[in-house]
């Protein structure tokens, strides 16, 4: 699935553009403020539907206009279509070919196959922030790969939700019929992440050892259960686990009132060198595992689902030093698909971002199409 152009009407700064973007990268350029984020924004809306950072839908209509129109051709196995998604006062409407999708239609035909990955500032949070960040990494990269993650997860938590509720009003036994759901979603859920840590971890191993160079520590993901949980095993070997953990705690989660054990409580460890990457890791050792979690998630895709998404790198050069950017970069253009990159500072991106790089120039919600890099000796 490639990307042929891509259109914006009133999409926040933007009152009218139109990207033609390269094969493999290409890269935003301009000062802050000026709409670079913004167009990985649209990318991000017109792949998955949903926005990138706006909490609300209507944030992205530009001051004083009615509604915002993304359009984008994309060429794939059927030929090339037309994909649109506009933001009106009524909401949003998404377009295939011209025509409105409707609720009751099949999303994956809307979908079929387009994906986005981004990368952007915020996403330091998975190694900085709680554990229910890198849950939220784990079941949207498990959702990216196996789509009945989705409803499985919300089963999940309704039998969690469910079952808080006996802890706390109701009988004994009461509560023991609600266990029984709650073991076998539970186990479930965490079958699915363990089967994709241990797709990942030796991608993020390798990855990060590309971004950093061969001197740098080894990365390490693995699963970090919150209780007695095992980290491998079959479906039922975890179920039965989950049954004897919540089992014996029976009595002090009564008294709090909650489920002290669970997929919910789980975490997801990083480690560099063996050493917590959230205690211990400078700011650009965080940043270079987190580009690798999410270069492991799109190579993962792309070999075991056989197409690679579209990659949205937001500033990722500023905070690496100029030998872990020239690693990534060279990593990156090694990449199958499209990047779509953004830097204030062309010089960042200019030495790797790779054969048929375009450049554009961002000022004031305009995007003008800018030289190509001189290429020493070519
Ligand atoms: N709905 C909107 N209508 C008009 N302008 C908007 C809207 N939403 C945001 N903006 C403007 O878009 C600009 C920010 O754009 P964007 O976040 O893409 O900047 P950027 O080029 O990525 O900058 P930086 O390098 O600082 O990240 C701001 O000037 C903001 O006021
Ligand atoms: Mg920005």
């Amino acid at each position: 699935m490639r990307l042929l152009s891509l259109s914006l009407r009133d999409f926040r700064n933007v009152r009218e553009a139109r990207i033609d973007p390269s094969m493999r990268a290409t890269v935003l350029v301009g000062p802050n403020g000026q709409g670079k984020t913004n167009l990985l924004e649209a990318l991000f809306l017109l792949c998955t539907l949903k926005p990138l950072r706006a909490t609300r839908l209507a944030e992205l209509v530009r001051f004083g206009a009615e509604r915002a129109r993304v359009e984008g051709e994309f060429e794939g196995a059927g030929g090339v279509r037309t994909v649109a998604v506009e933001i009106g006062p009524e909401g949003r409407t998404a377009f295939l070919d011209g025509k409105t999708l409707s609720s009751s239609d099949r999303l994956d035909a809307f979908f079929e196959g387009r994906a986005a990955v981004c990368f952007s500032p915020d996403d330091l949070l998975l190694v900085k922030g709680g554990p229910d960040q890198r849950r939220r990494f784990l079941d949207r990269a498990a959702f990216n790969r196996w789509p009945a993650v989705l409803s499985e997860a919300r089963e999940y938590l309704r039998a969690l939700r469910e079952r808080n509720a006996a802890l706390r009003h109701s009988a004994p036994e009461v509560e023991e019929s609600f266990r029984e759901p709650l073991v076998r979603t539970g186990a479930r859920l965490v079958a699915r992440r363990l089967a994709l840590v241990a797709e990942l971890a030796p991608r993020v191993a390798e990855a990060f050892a590309e971004i950093s160079g061969p001197e740098a520590d080894v990365a390490r993901l693995a699963y970090r259960p919150a209780a007695g949980i095992p980290v491998e095993g079959t479906e039922e070997e975890i179920a039965s686990r989950l049954a004897f953990v919540l089992a014996q705690r029976i009595g002090r989660d009564r008294e709090k009132g909650y489920t002290s054990a669970g997929p919910h409580m789980d975490d997801l460890t990083l480690a560099l060198g063996g050493k917590g990457a959230r205690p211990y890791g400078s700011q650009g050792q965080q940043r270079a595992l987190v580009l690798a979690l999410k270069i492991a998630e799109i190579e993962n895709l792309r070999d075991e689902q056989g197409r690679p998404p579209l990659l949205l790198l937001d500033d990722v050069s500023s905070e690496l030093d100029p030998e872990k950017n020239g690693h990534l970069l060279r990593h990156l253009a090694a990449l199958p698909g499209q990047a779509f990159l953004t830097t204030t500072d062309r010089r960042l991106l200019e030495p790797a971002a790779g054969e048929g790089a375009i450049f554009y120039r961002v000022r004031e919600g305009t995007f003008e199409r800018d030289l190509p890099p001189v290429i020493p000796g070519g």
